[in-house]
């Protein structure tokens, strides 16, 4: 190890998510449990370029592990993209005199970890997002809560469909990638899920699937539509000139990210902010953490973004079968 990390900044950037205060904590009391000082950075690089810095202890985390949003709030950040903003933030951090920094958020956010580390910061990330869509690793945090908080507004929606008749296409977030909308499909009992990653734009498939539906004597029909397809309320319309059966469409929005995390993402992100922060303590920089098949690992974040993340065929194929 070339230097002893002595003081660690931690901060959340991009798409807030539940769980992202868990993280904090963990990573508040795992490092000063092993005798570090910790800085929370507020408003992701923004707030690093502004230096709102300020010291952390174990009680500023204290009854924050059930709340949704993050206690250091979240922010994008143009200026960050750039050189001149990296080399800013470095020497930021170099005044407060942190030597390590824990970032919890998307890809976008590995990249901006990725520059500090080359100017001398040893950074790790971790994954922080709902979208699931981190391809290193098997989760990401706030997924499982934005799943249940969808696919409990789904079965709302799906009584007043049921009860009308009706066609609902539900939009759930997901700008680039489409695991909210499997899953919640899947588990809503959806007859069609519109993935970005799969959808051919072909509507008259899902107009004939609504008609042949309702010959089989299905009497209403749910379609989870992804975000990055978007244009529910114009599909709808479509829809419903098209099949003469009244739709509606409901998109989800924001309440996706809110409310308090399960279990599932109170517990990884414990053990992802934790084991950042043994990364730090090991020496290691431009490193992600993520799960792997059960295990807690760690890659490099030039390689952890070259990786792609795919749907499985597997699952997509199931999807279809059971929506018969
Ligand atoms: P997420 O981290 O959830 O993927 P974004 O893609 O919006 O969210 O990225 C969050 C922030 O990370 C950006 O606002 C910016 O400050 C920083 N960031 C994104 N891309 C880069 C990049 N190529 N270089 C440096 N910083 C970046
Ligand atoms: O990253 C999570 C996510 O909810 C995406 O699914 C969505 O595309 C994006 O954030 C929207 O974020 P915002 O509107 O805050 O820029």
């Amino acid at each position: 190890m070339d230097k002893e990390i002595k003081t660690i900044g931690v901060l959340t950037s991009g798409g807030d998510a539940p769980g992202m205060n868990a993280a904090i904590r963990a990573v508040v009391r795992r490092a000063i449990s092993k005798g570090k000082t910790v800085k929370g950075i507020q408003k992701g690089y923004q707030g690093l370029l502004n230096e709102e810095i300020s010291d952390m202890e174990p009680r500023n985390v204290s009854d924050t592990i059930q709340r949704g949003g993050t206690i250091l709030r979240t922010a994008r950040c143009e200026e960050f993209k750039t050189l001149e903003g990296q080399k800013k933030g470095a020497e930021v951090c170099r005044k407060f005199g942190i030597d390590g920094l824990v970032i919890i958020g998307g890809d976008g956010s590995y990249r901006g970890a990725q520059a500090l580390s080359k100017l001398g910061i040893n950074t790790i990330g971790v994954p922080g997002t709902i979208d699931l869509d981190i391809a290193c690793t098997d989760y990401t945090i706030g997924f499982d809560t934005a799943i249940n908080t969808a696919m409990q507004a789904i079965d709302k929606i799906r009584d007043t469909s049921s009860s009308h008749e009706r066609c609902s296409i539900v939009e759930v977030m997901g700008r680039n990638a489409g695991f909210i909308a499997l899953w919640c499909g899947v588990s809503t009992g959806a007859e069609d899920i519109l993935l970005p990653e799969k959808y051919q734009y072909n509507e008259q498939e899902i107009i004939d699937n609504i008609i042949a539906n309702r010959k089989k004597g299905k009497t209403f029909h749910l379609i989870i539509n992804a975000e990055g397809i978007g244009h529910s309320t114009s599909m709808a319309r479509r829809i419903e000139a098209a099949t003469g059966v009244e739709t509606r469409a409901t998109i989800l929005g924001y309440m996706q990210r809110g409310g308090s995390p399960t279990c599932k993402d109170r517990f990884y992100a414990s053990m992802m902010g934790s084991y950042a922060v043994d990364l730090l303590c090991e020496g290691k920089t431009n490193r992600v953490v993520g799960q792997k098949h059960g295990e807690w690992v760690d890659f490099d974040i030039d390689e952890a973004l070259e990786m792609q993340k795919q749907i499985s065929e597997y699952e997509y194929e199931v999807s279809r079968a059971l929506s018969i």
